[in-house]
């Protein structure tokens, strides 16, 4: 009897062990963590640390965080802190750089089928573009980078295209005519403003505020948002809200970096720049009235130029870029209405 109530008791313990391992297991599992490698990752962009890049930046650097466990940490080096976007781009071929929120406009310098997203007027409005994001095309046109030892991650969008003029209302393309006009140093993007009778300007970000205030140029193309952080309100009177053309960033990363993580870590990358990608286009879509109506407050006059007006410069574009490259052509078939 004493031998049956100790064999029981024996089993008994070897039961509650087997329990108490199992559950312990199930309350210690995580999610998956990648491969246990830490890094410390540099990101570069050119925008000041309040523009919506920045923010999108800053919570590309969450997500990596929270989704690696803490093993991947982000330093952000913004507003052209390591050099123009040239040399941005550079550092992120070589490896010195990991990731940079780059402009399309620069990018279709060095791959042309990024002019593909500065076809005018080409998304009724910013949800639409983000929607483009996930295209075949769009990806394609990402693409087109891999021989230059960089990957194309995604796009942000943070804002459309405006043309804010010194001290003329300008009310239809043709008053653009003989007007000296800011355009980012970008063909696709100046082919716009000449077809309209504008004379370009091809001035870096950092260089316009003085233009502008000196009288070197009348007016430029710009976002709602750099408008306000760069203060643009204090030294041009009229603010077209035109909303012409998408300003993609593009987030890019070195290629083989990449290549060399495991799958778990590319896909904390991959989720986490679309979490920053996602995050960017909700909060900016939500501001545009408050935007506009911070520049009103500031005092520029804050106006809408009808579409249809455009419709000739739209054709122009479509005709002289479209049969560049089959990119471009086949972005403009799926997106034009
Ligand atoms: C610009 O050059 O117009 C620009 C660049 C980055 C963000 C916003 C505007």
């Amino acid at each position: 009897m004493k031998g049956l109530r100790k064999i029981g008791l024996t089993l008994l313990i070897f039961v509650l062990m087997l329990t108490t391992a199992a559950c312990s297991s199930e309350t210690d599992v995580k999610p998956a963590a990648g491969s246990g490698e830490k890094y410390t990752f540099k990101l570069a962009h050119i925008t000041p640390t309040d523009h919506m890049w920045h923010k999108a930046a800053e919570k590309f650097k969450e997500e990596l965080d929270k989704r690696s466990d803490g093993r991947m940490q982000l330093e952000i080096y913004p507003a052209s802190q390591l050099g123009t976007e040239a040399d941005m781009v550079q550092q992120i071929s070589s490896g010195s750089v990991d990731f940079g929120f780059i402009t399309a406009a620069y990018l279709s310098s060095r791959a042309p089928a990024f002019t593909a997203w500065f076809s005018p007027y080409a998304f009724k409005d910013l949800e639409a573009a983000n929607a483009a994001r996930d295209t075949e095309v769009a990806k394609k046109i990402l693409g087109t980078l891999d021989g230059q030892g960089i990957k194309g991650l995604d796009y942000l969008f943070a804002g459309n295209r405006v043309m804010l003029f010194k001290d003329k209302e300008v009310k239809k393309p043709e008053d653009l005519k003989g007007l000296a006009f800011r355009v980012t140093p970008s063909p696709p993007l100046q082919d716009f403003y000449k077809s309209m009778g504008a004379s370009p300007e091809s001035l870096p970000l950092p260089e316009v505020y003085a233009a502008i205030q000196t009288g070197v140029i009348d007016g430029m193309d710009m976002d709602l948002d750099a408008s306000i952080t760069n203060k643009y309100h204090e030294v041009a009177k009229y603010g077209a809200v035109t909303n012409h053309m998408v300003w993609p960033a593009v987030a890019l990363m070195n290629k083989d970096k990449y290549a060399k993580m495991s799958e778990d870590d590319k896909k904390i990358i991959d989720e986490s720049i679309k979490a920053a990608a996602e995050y960017a286009v909700k909060t900016r879509s939500a501001q545009e009235e408050e935007f506009k109506k911070t520049l009103s407050d500031a005092g520029m006059k804050i106006y809408e130029i009808d579409q249809e007006l455009f419709e000739p410069y739209i054709k122009q574009f479509d005709e002289k870029y479209g049969p560049t490259d089959p990119l471009i052509q086949e972005f403009i078939d799926t997106f034009r209405k």
